[in-house]
């Protein structure tokens, strides 16, 4: 059964690559993606910002989008060491990363300022990746549904989307990094609840099309497994985005 929506597979390449190897790694991707022509599918790649124009330039805009993995959500200002919206979109993104688990955890980053990225994103025309998913210990006390709910709803929160300017990535903290990825059903049980979640935050419309992308531990190995789930628009790769060969296997999912 064909999917039922245009799936995203994005790479967050983290803080890892230097220029050389940015454009190595991006004219691979690039190369692979335009010579399988998918018309179900699409590819963005979220390089570190001072790369951002690096990988835009050894791309097929056509083929592979950019991404930011942040912003800072003024438009200008005296904000030493931020990176606006607008810079990004000029340097060739049209993605943004929004609170990865990561920007929560280090850099103490809370739903309010999410809301407020969410926002700032949306009016300078990219596309927010909005990440959501809980700890271990959530999921141990079974509160993960409390959790995703409480993060979707609250930086959400009266924020007109779309299904075609919004992404929402559920990656539960646990299989970040850990190589221990959530079970298809796993991660299917929780996109469900997302797209039931925002039917009644939002509307049906959105609700059927909007992108629910998995992320944690995904590998060529896992891929194909998860993208069988019916409501897996896309993965979002973090490890597995730095080696094309690996990176283009799960870019060529098989469901
Ligand atoms: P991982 O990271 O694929 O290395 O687990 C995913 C992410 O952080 O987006």
């Amino acid at each position: 059964m064909p999917k039922k929506r245009k799936c995203l597979i994005a790479g967050n390449f983290k803080m890892y690559l230097l220029s050389e190897e940015i454009k190595r790694l991006a004219r691979a991707i690039s190369d692979f993606t335009v010579s399988k022509k998918y018309d179900d599918r699409e590819v963005m790649i979220a390089p570190p910002f001072p790369y951002l124009f690096t990988a835009a330039s050894n791309v097929n805009p056509s083929f592979v989008y950019i991404g930011s993995q942040n912003l800072y959500f003024e438009k200008e200002g005296a904000y030493t060491g931020e990176v606006s919206p607008l810079m990004v979109k000029d340097c060739g993104a049209s993605f943004a990363i929004i609170g990865h688990s990561e920007r929560r955890k280090y850099f103490f980053e809370t739903e309010e300022v999410l809301r407020k990225k969410i926002l700032s994103a949306m009016s300078a025309g990219l596309i927010p990746v909005y990440c959501v998913g809980e700890k271990i210990e959530d999921r141990n006390n079974n509160r993960h549904f409390e959790v995703v709910k409480r993060q979707i709803e609250e930086a959400l929160n009266d924020v007109t989307f779309r299904a075609d300017n919004l992404v929402i990535a559920y990656e539960p903290v646990w299989a970040i990094g850990t190589g221990v990825n959530a079970t298809p059903e796993q991660a299917e049980e929780m996109h469900l609840f997302i797209r039931k979640l925002i039917a009644e935050i939002r509307d049906k419309g959105v609700s059927e099309n909007i992108r629910i992308l998995y992320g944690g531990s995904v590998k060529p190995e896992n891929i194909d497994s998860l993208m069988k789930m019916e409501n897996i628009d896309g993965a979002l790769v973090g490890g597995a985005s730095l080696k094309a060969e690996q990176f283009t296997r799960i870019i060529d999912y098989r469901i």
